[in-house]
């Protein structure tokens, strides 16, 4: 019952309708999954409503059954299971893909969750960690913290790391120590045929290795086991956030100059993240050290402008490195520790902004003009790329995004599903101008965008067909997919 009372109204109304209609289906049952050590759970079962409810409520779709695998011969049973019977099958981590793709993006799939692989074992002497698939963002820091180590990554706790990773993987940070994908050394992974694969870039998998970098959500095989490269965690970090006044025009534009401007060169020991809605103008950000030098480092950034820059509220606090991570997400300890969904209902579109290529006054007068009169209250981040990021060759990883000044996501909230259809219209009409008028071509796979055209090249860029030669490689058949997978042809 703990999952129900995490649910609100509306999403508890949600489920009652879900369960309605799941009454009425009659389950097809699989017994080549009977021999499967980890929970099998079918849609006539009391916990399974709860079970395919997360994040996102705007959309959702019924598996065929819940497979949750406690180990790679589980998940190989499963995959061959799946063959036999020829039925779909789609692997899930955290469950918070913004498409709902860790439930396949459609109906009738078997969903192998990797929630119970959940491992996470130091190495200090090799400086490496072996993590479960299944272990979400929030586990992650807290186990490493309490070893005295990190691994870059996002900043919300519940995310999964199987589905972060594999996509890319930004946080506050990724410019001191890179993406969580950057930092993969080698990966275990069930296979098209049922086979488990050791993958790295010292092996005959290489290809694959570059593939699964950036690309590997959900189309190349069920990633069980991470190996990441560790650092150590700063002794002292400063959470840092200003407050700027959004209804002076002249500051929001004075703000983005600074922006624009400084933001590539400050130290990576800084992460920033903007953010920009109808009634907010603020940044959040991290130093990977003590608050006085914090200071010194920001300090271009506040006076570059050509009018320095007066934030309405200052804050430079002292953290050890895991209250740091509390506070940048918003959440508690106890959310960071047991990490929990926050279900509502939403759409993003994200923009890749970059260097040399900045959004000049134009384009931010145009996107404070949408945030001002949008009918559904869309917030604005700007996330900071550049440093180490920036460093990673184009070819080296199939996350292509290297010449970004900052990442772009634009995120539309409402409360009612009537409204549904009026909200993610208005933000995607809004989007497709704004990205053909003032932004790059490119898009960030890790928050994917089912109705984003020509994705394959926003992406993947012109790596594409390469990651589809690696596909037909492992996957000729085309059992790993979903609206937006890798194709076995173009
Ligand atoms: C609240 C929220 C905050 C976020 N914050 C950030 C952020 O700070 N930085 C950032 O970069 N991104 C962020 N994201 C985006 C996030 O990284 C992606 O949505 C990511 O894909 C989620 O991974 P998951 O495992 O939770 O999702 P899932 O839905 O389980 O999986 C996502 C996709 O990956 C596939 N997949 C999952 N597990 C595996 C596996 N083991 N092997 C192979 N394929 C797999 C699924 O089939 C699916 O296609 C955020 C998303 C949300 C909802
Ligand atoms: C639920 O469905 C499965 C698969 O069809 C079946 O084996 C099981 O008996 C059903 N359980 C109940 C309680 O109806
Ligand atoms: C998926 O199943 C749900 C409930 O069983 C149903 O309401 C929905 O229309 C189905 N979606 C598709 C795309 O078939
Ligand atoms: C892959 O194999 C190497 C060499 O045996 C090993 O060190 C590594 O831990 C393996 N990776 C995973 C994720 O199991
Ligand atoms: C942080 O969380 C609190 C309470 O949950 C909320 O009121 C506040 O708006 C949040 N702040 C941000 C920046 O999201
Ligand atoms: C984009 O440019 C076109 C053509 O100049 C213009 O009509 C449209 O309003 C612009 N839209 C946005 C969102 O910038
Ligand atoms: C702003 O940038 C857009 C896109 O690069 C360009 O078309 C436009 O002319 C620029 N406007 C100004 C005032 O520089």
């Amino acid at each position: 019952m703990k999952l129900i009372k995490q649910l609100d109204i509306v999403s508890l109304l949600l489920w009652c309708i879900l369960l309605f209609n799941l009454i009425e289906n009659i389950s097809s049952y699989y017994p080549c999954l009977d021999s499967i050590e980890g929970p099998v759970i079918y849609p006539n079962d009391t916990q399974f409503p709860p079970l395919i409810i997360d994040q996102n409520i705007r959309v959702n779709y019924t598996p065929s059954v819940l497979v949750y695998a406690i180990n790679n011969n589980d998940v190989k049973k499963a995959v061959i299971c799946a063959i036999k019977s020829g039925t779909d099958i789609v692997p899930r981590s955290g469950g918070h893909s913004y498409e709902k793709y860790g439930l396949g993006g459609r109906n009738n799939t078997i969903v192998l969750d990797v929630s119970f692989i959940n491992v996470v074992t130091v190495d200090s002497e090799r400086g490496t960690v072996r993590i479960g698939a299944g272990n979400r963002l929030g586990d992650v820091y807290n186990k490493l913290s309490q070893a005295g180590f990190l691994i870059p990554a996002g900043s919300c706790p519940s995310v999964g790391v199987g589905g972060h990773a594999l996509g890319g993987g930004f946080g506050y940070f990724s410019r001191k120590y890179g993406l969580a994908c950057d930092n993969i050394v080698s990966m275990e992974m069930v296979d098209s045929k049922g086979n488990l694969l050791n993958i790295s870039n010292s092996n005959r998998h290489r290809k694959l290795f570059f593939a699964l970098r950036g690309a590997g959500g959900g189309s190349y095989g069920i990633v069980t086991y991470f190996e990441f490269s560790i650092h150590r965690k700063p002794q002292k970090v400063t959470y840092m956030s200003f407050e700027f006044d959004r209804t002076v025009k002249a500051q929001v534009q004075q703000l983005f100059y600074a922006f624009n401007k400084v933001g590539p060169s400050l130290s990576n020991d800084i992460g920033l993240k903007l953010r920009l809605r109808k009634d907010l103008l603020s940044i959040t950000g991290v130093y990977l050290g003590p608050p006085r030098q914090a200071k010194k480092a920001m300090r271009r950034f506040l006076c570059d402008a050509p009018k320095p820059i007066n934030p309405i509220g200052t804050q430079y606090i002292q953290k050890t490195f895991i209250e740091s991570v509390e506070t940048l997400s918003n959440s508690s300890k106890y959310d960071v520790f047991s990490p929990k969904h926050n279900p509502n209902f939403f759409k993003v579109k994200s923009f890749y902004i970059n260097k040399g290529k900045a959004l000049n006054e134009t384009a931010i007068n145009v996107l404070v003009d949408y945030l001002d009169k949008a009918k559904c209250t869309t917030l604005a981040s700007f996330d900071l790329y550049g440093g180490v990021i920036n460093d990673v060759y184009y070819d080296k990883t199939s996350f292509i995004h290297r010449n970004a000044l900052y990442c772009l996501q634009l995120e539309a909230n409402w409360k009612y599903k009537e409204r549904d259809d009026q909200c993610v219209k208005e933000i995607n009409d809004f989007g497709k101008e704004f990205q053909s008028n003032f932004t790059s071509p490119f898009s960030y796979q890790g928050f994917i965008d089912r109705e984003l055209d020509n994705w394959q090249v926003r992406y993947y860029g012109n790596i594409f067909g390469k990651l589809i030669d690696i596909k037909k490689e492992y996957d000729s058949c085309n059992l790993f997919r979903f609206p937006q997978s890798i194709p076995v042809m173009i």
